[in-house]
């Protein structure tokens, strides 16, 4: 039999109608539009609704990547959703997610990894995949910042958005697959970006920002080893959107031309774990991307946790 193989067969996205410029936070907080554009590459980010909660995002998201996927969801084996936002405590947002697509009695559960969930994600489902416990798996990034953000931080309220975005994964006996994961963490840096439980979003900026270009390097470059391949294979780079100068100091220490590397930060702002699989769809749906090429996701987030994916798509 041949080897069982971990395809990406569909992606979905939704974000929040509300959407947040740079113009609105001008009247709030003691900030510019100047400021923000240049220090992060951010003109909007969008906003859910009071009641919109982690996992009514993520519905429409999981719907259209099912439906890309073809796959009912009655077929899907397990339910992964990485989210620092979750509806609550508990039950999981992976539960009510499962519960309104009316799966049919998955494993479901959230994971937390911060911006890096969808990479763990991602990597966790590769591997039930692989042992071949499991067939079909969504794995979700969703998110609802806004409902964790101090809204008179202005180092931090400038960044964050709100969205989802969600793949389904099946076994395959094809060419398309998972190739090779990295994943990483560091407690000791958990300082740098933090949020207690029932309080706001802590943020020490300038440190996270050195932390995450060489974290990502590292990762990345490693994915790409074990994947036996090399940068010059690689169709398209998603990095997590943290910051437009963390992706741009990632590609000039990785050599990369700027058309490798993907970015719509500018629309979205840091959407978190839901940045990665966001970012992947609107490539998918711009044309960047082919059935076959090779992609490279990277991702760094509060732990501090940092990871690469190296796949053939
Ligand atoms: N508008 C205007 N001024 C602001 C501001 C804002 N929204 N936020 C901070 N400032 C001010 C600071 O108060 C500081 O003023 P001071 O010099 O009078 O003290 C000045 O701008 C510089 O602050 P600093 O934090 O040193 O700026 P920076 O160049 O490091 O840029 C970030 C700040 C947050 C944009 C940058 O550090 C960054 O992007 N870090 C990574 C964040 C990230 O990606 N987090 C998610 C990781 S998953």
């Amino acid at each position: 039999m041949a080897d069982i193989k971990a395809e990406i067969r569909g992606l979905g996205k939704h974000i929040p109608e509300r959407i947040l410029t740079n113009s609105d936070l001008e009247k709030f907080l003691d900030t510019s539009d100047e400021w923000i554009t240049t220090r992060t590459g951010i003109k909007q980010r969008r906003i859910a609704e009071e009641w919109e909660k982690a996992s009514d995002i993520a519905l429409p998201a999981a719907e259209e990547a099912l439906s890309n996927a073809g796959i009912s969801p009655k077929d899907i084996d397990a339910v992964i959703v990485a989210t620092s936002t979750p509806d609550m405590t508990f039950p999981s947002t992976a539960c009510f997610l499962a519960d309104k697509l009316n799966c049919s009695k998955p494993m479901a559960f959230d994971l937390s990894a911060a911006c890096s969930g969808f990479i763990y994600g991602l990597s966790m489902a590769d591997a039930f995949i692989k042992s071949g416990q499991y067939k079909n798996i969504l794995v979700v990034g969703t998110e609802v910042f806004s409902q964790i953000i101090d809204w008179n931080d202005r180092s931090t309220a400038v960044i964050f958005g709100d969205g989802a975005g969600a793949v389904v994964v099946s076994a395959s006996e094809g060419d398309s697959d998972i190739l090779s994961s990295v994943m990483k963490s560091d407690g000791s840096h958990w300082g740098s970006l933090y949020c207690p439980v029932g309080e706001k979003l802590r943020m020490r900026g300038r440190e996270t920002f050195k932390l995450a270009i060489k974290s990502m390097e590292t990762a990345s470059k490693k994915a790409l080893q074990k994947a036996g391949i090399t940068l010059n294979d690689i169709k398209l780079v998603i990095p997590h959107q943290a910051n437009i100068r963390i992706i741009n100091a990632l590609a000039e220490r990785m050599d990369l031309p700027n058309e490798k590397v993907y970015s719509n930060i500018h629309i979205y702002g840091n959407t978190s774990a839901a940045s990665i699989p966001i970012a992947f769809y609107d490539a998918w749906k711009e044309g960047k991307l082919d059935k076959g090429d090779y992609i490279l996701l990277t991702a760094f987030g509060g732990g501090l946790t940092w990871g690469a994916i190296v796949l053939k798509f």
